[in-house]
């Protein structure tokens, strides 16, 4: 592998506070010096002038689809995507088909990952066998064979006894549990097959709304969590964010001591649930687009340091699925190729985060909490960099993407700022939007 030498760009790296025009050279796969005029004879010079050069960002909430639904998404077009928006590690989310609830599955999607995958990619494990929300999963089993947390994401964890053992569990193997707090059809099916054969609830008993529509009972699985997290002082993370409400539950459990962080991803910071008619389904995600008020409070949040940090949730589906009706059309929305654009677009450029915030949100942050190796443009580290051309406008166009997904809301938006450059443990794997393998 040639060295590669990227001259005077802008680095900025949260952890170190480096805020500099600098050179950085990378020999092999690691970062082998910072500074201002390095020379090299023997590297390739790539001048980053004008750039801003700053660790390869980090997703913790994406589903990759493989195994099951690879016509949706492979982990290799998925990385793909990743690496054209600057991603240079992700965590993929167990809800594959199987899903990822033995040792043996996290194995092979590991497995999956390495011989096709172009960036560093992490998977969590789901908390219930099977994702049915009955029976806990062997957590301590998934996570030594490389479940980075545990998740059953799509679906709430309907029951009390099975989150408190999740946590206890996690806590046990040192990991954490990153549940989706909301409801959603599996759940709503069970629920009312429940209550219609008259057994007594088992699952969720605390005060949550069963409205048909729409979903709402997220700050009760929070509060519920929390309580949990509470006396369990195990890790909690919870996945994306997306009412005023929950915002204000998590600060006052922050303020309280309890071990848990947040994401919040850039759909419940950019849009409300009067885009969905606009947009269609494409905009049709769990946990739904909230009012005003809402996405206000999670900017709010995200900017005060409640929302620790920002994930996609990147969740392909195909065309076709996206073109049935609203009601039975699927959940989700992808993210990988236009989150950067986005925030540097709509939070660092009116001012609300600084680039060095926004980095820290979206790799360094997001590494600590999963403790990956990542986000770090230490000497000696591992060469995960990516080089953001801060100037450049273009217009997001999903036809244009890696991902296989379309179902992009964001379609036809003017944005700034794009990654240009994406280098993996010292190798180029993306320049100016072009793969390269
Ligand atoms: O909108 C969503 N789609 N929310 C989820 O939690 C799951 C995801 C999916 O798997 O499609
Ligand atoms: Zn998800």
């Amino acid at each position: 592998m040639p060295k590669l030498l990227l001259k005077n760009g802008t680095v900025i790296d949260p952890k170190s506070k480096k805020n500099d025009v600098l050179d950085i050279l990378i020999d092999g796969c690691k970062i082998k010096a910072i500074g201002k005029n390095i020379k090299d004879k023997n590297s390739q010079i790539i001048s980053a002038k004008g750039k801003i050069i700053t660790p390869g960002l980090v997703d913790v909430h994406v589903h990759f689809r493989e195994p099951g639904f690879e016509y949706k998404e492979t982990i290799k077009t998925g990385s793909y995507a990743a690496a054209a928006g600057g991603f240079t590690t992700v965590v993929m989310e167990p809800n594959t088909s199987p899903p990822l609830d033995t040792p043996p599955r996290i194995a092979r999607a590991l497995e999956i990952a390495k011989n096709t995958g172009i960036i560093n990619i992490y998977t969590k494990a789901c908390i219930s066998k099977g994702l049915r929300g009955n029976r806990i999963t062997d957590v301590k089993t998934l996570v030594n064979s490389g479940a980075v947390a545990i998740s059953d994401d799509g679906n709430p964890v309907a029951g009390k006894k099975l989150m408190h053992n999740a946590l206890i569990e996690s806590k046990k193997a040192n990991s954490l549990v990153s549940p989706h707090c909301e409801e959603s059809k599996f759940y709503r099916n069970k629920k009312k097959l429940a209550s219609k054969e008259k057994k007594q609830s088992h699952y969720f008993t605390g005060t949550a709304r069963f409205a048909d529509k729409p979903y709402c009972s997220e700050a009760d699985f929070i509060k519920r969590d929390i309580e949990l997290a509470k006396k369990t002082s195990a890790k909690l993370h919870i996945s994306h964010v997306s009412l005023a409400e929950s915002v204000e539950l998590i600060a006052n459990a922050k303020n309280n001591g309890v071990n848990i962080t947040a994401e919040a991803a850039p759909h419940h910071l950019l849009l409300t649930e009067k885009d969905e008619e606009k947009i269609g389904t494409n905009a049709k995600v769990n946990p739904p687009l909230r009012t005003q008020k809402d996405v206000d409070a999670v900017r709010e949040g995200l900017i005060n340091g409640t929302i620790d940090i920002i994930a996609s949730d990147h969740a392909p589906h195909t065309i076709r699925e996206k073109a049935l009706i609203w009601e039975k059309a699927p959940f989700g929305l992808i993210g990988l190729e236009t989150t950067l654009a986005l925030v540097l677009t709509h939070l660092v450029k009116p001012g609300l985060l600084t680039m060095s915030q926004a980095i820290k949100k979206m790799s360094v942050l997001p590494a600590k909490i999963f403790r990956l190796k990542a986000g770090s443009l230490a000497l000696g580290s591992k060469a995960d960099i990516i080089i953001i051309d801060p100037k450049k406008k273009w217009t997001i166009s999903s036809s244009k993407f890696y991902s296989k997904g379309r179902n992009c809301p964001f379609d036809e938006w003017e944005v700034q700022g794009k990654a240009v450059m994406t280098i993996v443990k010292g190798k180029i794997v993306m320049k100016d939007d072009e793969i390269i393998v």
